[in-house]
């Protein structure tokens, strides 16, 4: 996957920019708050139809203004896309892919696809569940569109089954309505704990290769998926069944609470270095290694899946690396079109004399060098 061109209109603090990239290899160096997040930001948006920092898209269209533009052209293996995004104040973005408007989100899922590395993702070891299920969701969503709608269904459904719970409690008679909410919600929800466990699968098998070398073979990496809902067999209709189970058994505390206690709002993801739970005995040095396996079995992933690899994101990543981990990262660098975002015109002068682009970002612009 290569971004050609990226065009920006009152994104951000860029009023309004045309850059393209004949490059796989793209510096952004600019002085702290000038603008370097916001490209690397409008890139991602044009993934994933959504900011990797903020819920508000609000916030993403430049202060005073009404509206924010982001345009891409892409070339992939099965032909060349564009994708548009118009971001509004007081109404709903409106998306067209080749100059079709798009109608649901999901349709921007895999045109173009991201994996995006900077340091605040070591939150995705150090801190709660909510990170890791952003991880999965953000990659299984990019490659599979209907995990993306089925997720996006199962957010509907348990909001409105929590309302419900809620309102049970003073009336006690809609408790027979449950049911219907209790159907719909281990619908697709015993679908997407189907892919998340085949995710991780195939994600740790990748981890482990991929931590090994980083640790020089002295650590084994593990991902232990772990879902609130039981299952033995994997299979969708077993999944299913549990669930339905699992809400029922519970129906009476979920009412006392108002919310649903089970479900893959609660799944989580367990990461082992040599039978050791990273999150809460890893040193700093180890949590880092295993974002940066995380976030490369990301991109092998991808490519085992689409055949393409996506465009690498690092966002200010290579700071907090020491320098072996560094060359990990930059083995994969030159395999995938990288954006790399950095404060410091002389870090690494190992890559800079190759085949680069390099771009100053100063207070919302972007100035191509030489
Ligand atoms: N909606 C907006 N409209 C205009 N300017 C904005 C908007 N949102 C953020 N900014 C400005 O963008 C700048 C921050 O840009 P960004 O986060 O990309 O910085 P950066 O170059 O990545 O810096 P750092 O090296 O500190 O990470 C700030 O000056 C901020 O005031
Ligand atoms: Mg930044």
């Amino acid at each position: 996957m290569h971004l050609r061109e990226l065009i920006l209109r009152n994104f951000r603090n860029f009023d309004h920019t045309e850059l393209s990239f004949p490059s796989d290899l793209i510096f952004l160096i600019g002085e702290n708050a000038q603008g370097k997040t916001n490209l690397i930001e409008s890139v991602f948006l044009s993934c994933t139809g959504r900011s990797h920092r903020t819920s508000k898209d609000r916030e993403m269209i430049q202060w005073e203004k009404e509206e924010a533009y982001v345009r891409t052209k892409v070339d992939r293996k099965l032909g060349d896309s564009s994708i548009d995004i118009l971001l509004r104040a007081h109404e709903k973005k409106r998306v067209r892919i080749n100059g079709e408007p798009i109608h649901r989100l999901g349709e921007l899922m895999g045109h173009l696809n991201s994996v995006i590395f900077s340091p605040e993702d070591l939150k995705l070891v150090k801190e709660g569940p909510v990170e890791r299920r952003r991880f999965m969701d953000m990659e299984l969503s990019q490659i599979r569109p209907k995990y993306f709608y089925y997720l996006q269904q199962y957010n509907r459904i348990l909001n409105q089954r929590n309302n419900l719970l809620k309102e049970i409690q003073s009336n006690p008679s809609l408790a027979k309505t449950l049911p219907v909410w209790d159907q719909q919600l281990a619908e697709t929800g015993s679908f997407i704990i189907l892919q998340r466990h085949a995710f991780n699968i195939s994600l740790q098998k990748i981890a482990r290769e991929i931590h090994s070398r980083i640790s020089r073979g002295s650590e084994q990496l593990s991902l232990v998926y772990r879902s609130s809902i039981p299952y033995q067999d994997a299979a969708l209709e077993e999944i299913r069944q549990n669930f339905l189970r699992e809400l029922e058994i519970r129906q009476k505390e979920d009412i006392e609470k108002g919310r649903t206690g089970k479900g893959c709002h609660r799944d989580d993801i367990l990461f082992h270095i040599n039978g050791m739970d990273v999150r809460l005995f890893g040193s700093q040095g180890q949590k880092r290694t295993t974002v940066l396996s995380l976030k490369l079995s990301e991109l092998e992933f991808m490519f085992r899946e689409t055949g393409e690899y996506p465009l690498l994101l690092l966002d200010d990543a290579m700071s907090e690396l020491d320098s072996a981990r560094q060359r990990m990262l930059l083995e994969y660098i030159g395999k995938v079109q990288t954006f790399v975002a950095v404060t410091d015109q002389d870090q690494f002068p190992e890559i800079r004399g190759r085949d680069s682009q390099v771009f100053q970002i100063r207070s919302g612009t972007a100035v191509p060098e030489g």
